[in-house]
C-alpha cells in the first residue's frame, strides 16, 4: 500500500530568495526558512516547496540551473539544507524541491561539454516561438556555428530527451536529493521535456495564435513521468511527484496523471486562470471533477511566482474576498497549495520598473516581493523592494481577526474533520452568484462571491469556521444566509 501523504497535505511555496534572510545581506536563504519553521508549525502546513535553489546565474531567478546538485551561494549550502530538512522534519514538515528538466542554464557545464544534450539545427527549422517574447525559440550559437533551442530565454537551452544519456543524470538527480530526504518534486513546465523528434512546425489558428501541439505536449514525456514514478515509489515514504503541467485543455491535463503511475499530483491551472465567480469556478471544478482519472488528486492554487498573488488577482485587495478564496482553496477535494503571503491576503507589491529583474514580460516581480514579517517589514535592502508592510506577520499574528488566524483555523479544521479532506465533491443548488458543495456527507462549504445576499436551502448542520469569524458555532436548520463575500463551513452537529 502506498503512502500518499500528499492527499492530506497543506503544500507552503516559498520562494526561497523573497521568504527570510538569515545573514542580513537582503536576499532570502535557507537558513532564514529554517529560521521561520515555527511560524510554519504553527501555521500548520505539512510541506514546503522551494523554487530552484541551485547555483544558477539568475536569468531567469533558479530555472536556469548550472549545478543540479549544488545549492546556489546566495541561499546556503548543502549543509543548510540537510539541516532544514531535518529540522522541519522534526516539526513534521517536509521539503520539496523544484526539477527543471526542460532545459538547463547555458552555463551549465553541458552545454559546452555535451552538446548532443541539446537541440540543434543548421537552419532555424520551424515556427516555434520562446515563451518569454522575443521572437524564435532558436538562436545562433557562435561557438557551434549551429542554432539551438530554446522554449524559454536564450539562456536556457532546452535538453535534449531523445538522446537516451539525459534521461540517467536526471535519475542521478533525483536520487541525490531523495537520498538527502527530500519528499519529492515540483516539476517545472511537466508537459514539455519532449519535443516532437522531426521539429514540426506548431499548427497556427486564425485568431488564437499558435498552438503549442509540437513544441510541447509529446506524448513522449509521458514515460519519462512513468519512470520518474517507479523511482519515487522505491523510496520509503514514496516521493511525491507535483508537476506544473500547464494545460488548460482538461482531458489532456489529465492524462498527465496516467493510470496512477505518473504524476501524484498537478496543479489544477483552469481555476487557477478563472475569475473568482461562482459561475466560472464552479464550471472549472465540475471540469475537473469529471475528468480526473479515479486514480488521480489535483492540486489547488490561486498564486505562483508566476501568476502574482491571489489576493490582488482574485480579491482586488478585498480581505472578505480573499477569505473565500483560501476557504475555496483549502476545501476542494485536493491538495492546496498556499503561496507565501497568501495567509496574510497579502497583495502584489510595487516594483517600479528601475527595480525590475525579471526576464519576462511583462514582469512577475510584484509577485514576488519579500515577505513582510514586522511593521518595518523585517528586511534590510531587501533584493526586491517591500513597500507595502500594513499586512504583516507580526501584527497579524497578535489579532486574533487576522487573515492569518483565520487561515490557520482553516487549516486546523481541515486536519480536524476528514470529510474536508478525502469525503467527495459534490456541488448543491445554489442561488446566483453564490456556489456551494458538500464535501462527504459531514461537511458544507458555501461562498457568496457575488454582490447580493443570498440564501442556501434545507442545511442541517453547525458554522465551523465563517469567513467574518462572528457566525461561529451558530446552528443551521433549514436556511442558511450568507452576506455578500462571505464564506461558511457548515458540519454535522456533533
Ligand atoms: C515555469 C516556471 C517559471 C519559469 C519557467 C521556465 O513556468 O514556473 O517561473 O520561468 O518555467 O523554467
Ligand atoms: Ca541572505
Amino acid at each position: 500500500m502506498i503512502e500518499r501523504w500528499w492527499r492530506d497535505a497543506v503544500l507552503y511555496q516559498v520562494y526561497p530568495r523573497s521568504f527570510a534572510d538569515a545573514n542580513g545581506d537582503g536576499i532570502g536563504d535557507l537558513a532564514g526558512v529554517a529560521q521561520r519553521l515555527e511560524y510554519l508549525e504553527w501555521l500548520g502546513i505539512d510541506a514546503i516547496w522551494l523554487n530552484p535553489v541551485h547555483p544558477s546565474p539568475n536569468v531567469d531567478w533558479g530555472y536556469d540551473v548550472s549545478d543540479y546538485t549544488g545549492i546556489h551561494p546566495d541561499l546556503g549550502t548543502l549543509e543548510d539544507l540537510a539541516r532544514l530538512v531535518a529540522e522541519a522534519g522534526a516539526r513534521g514538515i517536509r521539503i520539496l524541491l523544484d526539477l527543471v528538466p526542460n532545459h538547463s542554464s547555458d552555463r551549465h557545464p553541458w552545454f559546452r561539454e555535451r552538446p548532443d544534450f541539446y537541440v540543434w539545427a543548421d537552419e532555424i527549422p520551424n515556427n516555434w516561438e520562446s515563451i518569454f517574447g522575443g521572437g524564435s525559440a532558436w538562436t545562433f550559437d557562435d561557438e557551434r556555428g549551429r542554432y539551438y533551442l530554446h522554449n524559454f530565454a536564450p539562456q536556457q537551452p532546452d535538453l535534449n530527451w531523445w538522446n537516451p544519456e539525459v534521461a540517467p543524470e536526471f535519475e542521478r538527480i533525483l536520487r541525490f536529493w531523495f537520498d538527502r530526504g527530500v519528499a519529492g518534486f515540483r516539476i517545472d513546465v511537466a508537459h514539455a521535456i519532449f519535443k516532437d523528434r522531426e521539429l514540426r512546425d506548431d499548427p497556427v489558428i486564425p485568431g488564437l495564435g499558435m498552438r503549442r501541439r509540437y513544441s510541447m505536449f509529446r506524448p513522449e514525456t509521458h514515460g519519462i513521468l512513468r519512470d520518474w514514478r517507479a523511482l519515487a515509489g522505491t523510496y520509503d515514504p514514496p516521493r511525491l511527484l507535483l508537476g506544473e503541467a500547464y494545460s488548460l485543455d482538461v482531458e489532456q491535463w489529465a492524462g498527465y496523471f496516467g493510470d496512477g503511475d505518473q504524476l501524484d499530483l498537478a496543479f489544477a491551472f483552469m481555476l487557477t486562470h478563472a475569475d473568482l465567480d461562482a459561475e466560472q469556478m464552479r464550471g472549472a471544478v465540475a471540469d475537473v471533477e469529471a475528468a480526473l482519472p479515479a486514480n488521480a488528486w489535483p492540486c489547488w492554487a490561486g498564486s505562483n511566482h508566476d501568476i502574482g498573488r491571489l489576493a490582488t488577482r482574485w480579491a482586488g485587495g478585498d480581505d472578505a474576498r480573499t477569505r473565500c478564496a483560501l476557504m475555496m482553496l483549502l476545501t476542494l477535494r485536493g491538495t492546496p497549495c498556499l503561496y507565501y503571503g497568501d495567509e496574510l491576503a497579502l497583495t502584489s507589491g510595487d516594483v517600479t520598473a528601475e527595480r525590475i529583474v525579471d526576464c519576462a514580460t511583462p514582469s512577475r516581480d510584484p509577485g514576488r516581493t519579500p515577505m513582510p514579517w514586522t511593521p518595518g517589514g523585517g528586511w534590510t535592502d531587501p533584493w526586491l523592494p517591500l513597500t507595502e508592510t500594513s499586512r504583516n506577520v507580526e501584527a497579524q499574528r497578535a489579532d486574533s481577526d487576522s487573515t492569518l488566524h483565520f487561515t490557520r483555523h482553516l487549516i486546523a479544521l481541515r486536519r480536524r474533520i476528514p470529510a474536508l479532506r478525502s469525503g467527495r465533491y459534490q456541488e448543491i443548488a445554489a442561488p446566483e452568484g453564490a456556489w456551494a458543495w458538500r464535501r462527504g456527507d459531514d461537511a458544507l462549504v458555501a461562498l457568496n462571491l457575488g454582490d447580493d445576499p443570498v440564501e442556501i436551502g434545507a442545511i442541517d448542520g453547525s458554522i465551523a469556521l465563517s469567513t467574518n469569524r462572528s457566525r461561529e458555532g451558530e446552528n443551521i436548520s433549514g436556511n442558511l444566509t450568507l452576506a455578500p463575500s462571505e464564506g461558511m463551513i457548515v458540519v454535522a452537529k456533533a
